[in-house]
């Protein structure tokens, strides 16, 4: 477990792409695998998650084809420049039956199911590190036995799980979380079930998997709330392009916000409004962003954010704005440190089911660098005073925290410590040399 030692830093200054986003690499992958013939994604993630989803799709039967500028995906930029990935896919109905490690990989966890409980026969395993078999699965396990699927889970709700492949029928359900992981998990069993499938979400989440199926030739049709997916014979995804990390490039602009001085520039960032809730957040404590909209790639928004260190104030966080901004409340959590005034989030239990539970990881890492913080179940309070002193904090094997730590070393008085900061290569490999690009650019 490595520590690493992030020292109060002058401005941040200049430009970046931060990586490929995860989410977006995670459904590229699967729909390829999904989809027949040859699929090319520009721009896949090259991280030890979205490398869990394309073994995955290996054993599933799918040949993956890495660009020859990164062959073994291992490159320490976190990218795959040039040639994109290729992936001949099995089609919708081709999954060879298979042990799945899922790695740490929630996102994969929660989606295969879909796709693998409609084969006509079969039988899967899923499984993962330490953290995985914490992550419920029952939220994904029973809408899919509503659908006439076989699922085994241990205890009924964690993994290891066990699938049978079965014939399927389209359903209405109703979410009982805002969960885009299920959401995009009953899609994608939809397509193989009979009759059609609506999934009612209680608030909006990101839309990717919408999208996507919807470019490859999927009948999904969105309106007030509700998803409505027909089954369909085929899958022809053709190109994918895959936006910078909306979550990655989050780290900078929290970095760039508080670190006085610092000017930043983000490109090519994915700007799907389902994942970019923390801009409004921040906008509303007092941030200054500009997001220069630069049209949509492969059917999904992007553009630059530019980002100057600003004065922030507290805010109250909740409800519709959750979803939207779900992975980067640990980052409001910090912000809300370096503000003026008492900053609430709430209606955020769903953080206690992240690879982490990141209510009690988050507001561990801030009180130990000096911030006064109160939990509750579903969120919690943050007293705003103007900065934070700093200290040291355990990632806890959590990407998000390892980072979060990072950007509060350079933001602290007196430095911070982060044990486990490997935790970062899960979603971002390169992050430590990015963000030195910035700090010496
Ligand atoms: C994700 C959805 C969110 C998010 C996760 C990625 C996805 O999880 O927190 O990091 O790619 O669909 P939930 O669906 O559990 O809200």
């Amino acid at each position: 477990m490595a520590t690493v030692r992030f020292d109060p830093a002058g401005a941040l200054r200049g430009a970046l792409r931060p990586p490929p986003d995860k989410s977006v690499s995670h459904r590229a992958a699967l729909i390829a695998a999904m989809g027949e013939g040859e699929t090319t994604i520009e721009g896949y993630l090259d991280a030890a998650d979205t490398r869990s989803t394309l073994a995955a799709v290996e054993a599933l039967g799918a040949t993956v084809t890495r660009p020859a500028s990164s062959p073994h995906l291992g490159s320490d930029a976190g990218r795959m420049d040039g040639p994109g990935l290729r992936v001949s896919g099995v089609g919708l109905r081709g999954a060879s039956p298979a042990a799945v490690d899922v790695g740490n990989a929630g996102t994969l966890l929660r989606l295969l199911p879909g796709w693998l409980a409609g084969q006509e026969t079969g039988s899967w395993t899923l499984d993962g590190d330490d953290s995985i078999r914490r992550r419920p699965v029952d939220r994904v396990a029973e809408p899919l036995r509503l659908m006439g699927a076989r699922i085994e889970a241990r205890e009924e709700r964690l993994p290891p799980i066990k699938i049978e492949g079965a014939p399927l029928r389209g359903i209405s359900y109703e979410l009982p979380v805002a969960s885009a992981q299920v959401k995009s998990c009953l899609l994608f069993a939809g397509l193989l079930a009979e009759g059609e499938t609506r999934i009612a979400e209680p608030l909006p989440t990101r839309d990717h998997s919408e999208r996507m199926l919807a470019a490859a030739g999927a009948e999904v049709e969105r309106g007030d709330g509700v998803v409505t997916v027909r089954p369909a014979s085929l899958l022809e995804p053709g190109e994918i392009v895959v936006p910078a990390d909306f979550s990655s490039a989050a780290f900078f602009v929290v970095a760039a916000l508080l670190v006085p001085g610092s000017e930043v520039s983000l490109t090519g960032v994915g700007l799907n409004p389902t994942r970019t809730g923390l801009l409004r957040i921040l906008q509303r404590m007092g941030a200054r962003i500009e997001v220069e909209e630069q049209g949509e790639r492969g059917g999904e928004p992007g553009g630059r954010l530019r980002v100057r260190a600003s004065e922030l104030r507290g805010a109250e966080v909740g409800g519709e704005e959750i979803p939207l901004a779900i992975d980067e409340l640990p980052l409001v959590a910090l912000a809300a440190c370096f503000a003026e005034g008492e900053t609430t989030i709430r209606d955020a239990a769903e953080l206690r089911r992240k690879e982490s539970d990141r209510i009690e990881t988050v507001s561990a890492a801030l009180t130990a660098l000096g911030a006064a913080v109160e939990t509750s179940e579903d969120g919690m309070r943050i007293a705003g005073a103007g900065g934070l002193r700093g200290g040291a904090i355990d990632s806890h094997g959590d990407h998000r925290i390892a980072m979060l730590g990072a950007v509060a070393g350079l933001a602290s008085r007196e430095g911070v410590e982060v044990a486990g900061m490997d935790a970062a290569v899960v979603s971002y490999p390169g992050f430590e040399a990015d963000l030195a690009s910035l700090l010496h650019g």
